[in-house]
């Protein structure tokens, strides 16, 4: 049974950064093969429609004029197991933070450092989360959809996800048509940790660990995440509010030889990825507050919603810090979460 759509539903608990906001209506989705129906009826009717997880990533800028769905399917399926390697299937909408701890406690390792990311399982695959050192493509086997533009179903292989940086097909070629309906893992059942992260080995040496276990890892995750960003159920934040600019070789050098202390990393063919919260940093904008929208004071790089502000609020502060970053340094940054309206 296809749970009924709430008309004119408010959108503000929907969302991590608590905007105001409503759409036309809210369609639950419990059950992915309603998906092919559900979506059909809806665009036979010309509506527009809008996949939601848990709101963690999006700025609700205007009211959805067409359908949300609200995807709350549930499940974690052992698919194979052979040697120390696990293949896990996991319905989108688990929590995320939920099922790295449940894989944890299975004995099934690799997401420790992407402990306490908010959102959902579906939610992954579409910016390609990574935090510590670990990006999702790193532990991804497949990711099954719903194409409601093809009318088919997908099984989509990693290269097929096309994954970079806080990227993926699923922001390109298959945005606004395919619905990720399952996300396909491949762990590990022997320990292996990637703790070379600084914020992670400063937190483990604090904790007295030399030899860290997946345990400590996941542990040190939630205290440096603890300790630097916002609970969304507190302050309303969408994680990051822009992405890392990644520079071409020469330009990255131009900059360097300018800003020498700017902290950066490699990224591929050469180019050289920057700290945009060093920028907007240096830019004086950490702990900034206008109204009750504001720049985090222990992160630079998350914008927050001490209450009532409005996305207008939230879009011009964002704006004013991109054209300083801009100014100051000639460098563009790009905002993370998808901007709806
Ligand atoms: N920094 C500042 N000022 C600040 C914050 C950071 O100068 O207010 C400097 C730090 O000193 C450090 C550098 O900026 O040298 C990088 O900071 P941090 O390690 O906190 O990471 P980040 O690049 O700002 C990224 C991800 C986070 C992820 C962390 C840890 C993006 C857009 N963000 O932040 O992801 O948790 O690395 O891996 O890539 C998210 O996407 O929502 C998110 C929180």
């Amino acid at each position: 049974m296809i749970a009924p759509a709430l008309p004119d539903a408010d959108l503000r608990d929907l969302n991590t950064l608590h905007l105001p906001a409503r759409a036309a209506r809210l369609q639950p989705v419990d059950d992915a093969t309603d998906l092919p129906s559900l979506t059909e009826a809806l665009l036979q009717r010309g509506e527009r429609i809008l996949v939601l997880g848990g709101g963690s990533n999006i700025v609700f800028a205007a009211d959805f004029p067409g359908t949300v769905l609200q995807m709350r399917t549930r499940g974690i399926e052992l698919l194979a197991h052979d040697g120390c390697t696990v293949r896990v299937a996991v319905a989108v909408g688990e929590n995320w933070h939920d099922w790295v701890g449940h894989a944890l406690d299975q004995g099934w390792y690799g997401l420790e450092n992407l402990a306490l990311i908010p959102g959902t399982v579906g939610a992954a695959p579409v910016q390609n989360i990574g935090a510590y050192g670990v990006e999702l493509v790193d532990r991804l086997e497949r990711v099954e959809a719903w194409d409601m533009q093809d009318r088919r179903w997908l099984d989509l292989t990693v290269a097929d996800c096309a994954m970079s940086y806080r990227d993926s097909v699923f922001k390109r070629r298959l945005a606004g048509r395919a619905i990720i309906t399952r996300v396909v893992f491949r762990l590990s059942t022997r320990p292996e940790v990637r703790a070379d992260y600084a914020d992670l080995q400063r937190e483990l040496a604090a904790c007295g660990v030399t030899s860290p276990t997946p345990r400590d890892v996941f542990d040190a995750v939630c205290a440096v995440r603890r300790a630097k960003l916002p609970d969304p159920a507190v302050i309303g934040n969408a994680g990051s509010f822009f992405r890392n600019p990644v520079l071409p070789a020469d330009e990255a050098a131009r900059l360097l030889a300018a800003h020498p202390d700017a902290p950066h990393y490699p990224a591929t063919d050469g180019a050289v990825k920057f700290a945009a919260a060093w920028f907007i940093d240096r830019c004086g904008w950490k702990g900034t507050r206008r109204g009750d929208a504001g720049v985090h004071d222990r992160q630079a790089l998350v914008l927050v919603n001490h209450g009532q502000a409005t996305a207008d609020q939230l879009l011009k502060l964002a704006a004013d810090i991109q054209a300083s970053v801009r100014e100051r340094f000639g460098v563009d940054i790009e905002p993370e979460p998808l901007i709806v309206g």
